[in-house]
């Protein structure tokens, strides 16, 4: 009896999910990959790579994208709250390279597929500040201000390439051409790249405190993965500098330079966990965080308005 019943709700659950009862994508998290095309695809991303350029150019030189060639971003409104950070000059030159390669990623993305205008991005010292005390779980004082010093600013940008970076694993498989496979491969490249290197400047400096809250870099990066994990709804795809051993590389470190699975292969995540997480609120349909009025181009807007996709 107790056997056939708990199959007829087995029976029940896989019809439910069958027809999207269960894992629709309004009623919960989904961390199945999206149906689109490798335009829409491609496209997605460059919803990051305008968020990393305009990051990366502002807090190097004062000045973004539009500085550079305005046409790009295609009228979309300039980022919010921006600024020239306090850079030492190792950290300015790296930074100032990485702004000039994410207007080739955008440049790239734009010759291939198209581009859609620059959404409106929030990269105000308030903003990061809010999410900073989310990922400590209280109200930092004085508030975080990433463009104070280059600690700052590096554990910032410690929020930003490793979520293009997981965004490109997750989606090269499912591309069915090579053109576009081999651009997402290409700028995977590159993004990993600056993923490891800001890492790694960070690690240089993980049992330092940040001035003047008394937690040490290593901490605030565990903070800041744990959230993003929380925030994106799929399991830990993403590790803090140090880890317990049975986290790190073959469970016998525990460092944690580069963020990897148990077989230290790199986490893959999907456009829904991706904005999830970048707009801060757990739910691809409610924008906010670094994208007040929601990311741009198909499959980002249809989570807006699935009526229209
Ligand atoms: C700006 O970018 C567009 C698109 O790639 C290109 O056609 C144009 O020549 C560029 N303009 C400048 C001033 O570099
Ligand atoms: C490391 O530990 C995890 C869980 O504790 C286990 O699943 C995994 O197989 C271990 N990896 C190796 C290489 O032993
Ligand atoms: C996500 O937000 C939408 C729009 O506000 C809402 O309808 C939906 O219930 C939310 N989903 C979850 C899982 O909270």
């Amino acid at each position: 009896m107790a056997i056939i019943s708990l199959t007829f709700h087995i029976f029940v659950f896989l019809l439910a999910m069958e027809s999207g009862l269960i894992w629709g994508t309004n009623t919960s998290p989904c961390c199945e990959p999206v149906e689109a095309t490798d335009n829409d695809k491609i496209q997605f991303a460059l919803n990051l790579e305008f968020m990393e350029a305009e990051f990366f150019l502002r807090g190097a030189l004062g000045e973004g994208l539009d500085a550079i060639n305005s046409s790009l971003a295609e009228g979309g409104p300039p980022p919010i709250g921006a600024r020239k950070a306090n850079l030492d000059p190792l950290t300015h030159r790296i930074i100032e390279e990485f702004g000039y390669q994410e207007v080739g990623h955008i440049r790239a993305i734009i010759n291939t597929v198209g581009g859609f205008p620059r959404p409106l991005i929030d990269l105000s010292p308030q903003n990061f500040a809010k999410l900073f005390n989310k990922a400590v779980g209280f109200t930092l004082k004085p508030s975080f201000d990433p463009y104070a010093n280059s600690l700052n600013y590096l554990l910032a940008s410690y929020v930003i390439p490793y979520v293009g970076l997981v965004g490109y694993v997750g989606t090269i498989p499912g591309l069915t051409y090579y053109t576009t496979r081999r651009l997402a491969a290409s700028l995977l490249g590159v993004e990993s790249g600056q993923d490891a290197v800001i890492r790694t400047l960070l690690y240089e400096r993980g049992k330092e405190e940040v001035y003047p809250y008394g937690i040490t870099v290593e901490k605030f990066t565990n903070y800041i993965s744990t959230l993003r994990n929380e925030l994106a709804m799929c399991g830990i795809k993403d590790e803090g500098l140090r880890v317990p051993k049975k986290l790190g590389a073959e469970n016998r470190t525990t460092s944690n330079i580069l963020s990897a699975d148990a077989y230290s292969l790199s986490y893959a995540r999907t456009p829904p966990e991706i904005l999830r997480t970048v707009y801060g609120t757990g739910n691809e349909s409610r924008p906010g965080g670094f994208y007040p009025h929601g990311a741009n181009g198909n499959i980002a807007r249809s989570f807006l308005f699935p009526d229209k996709y």
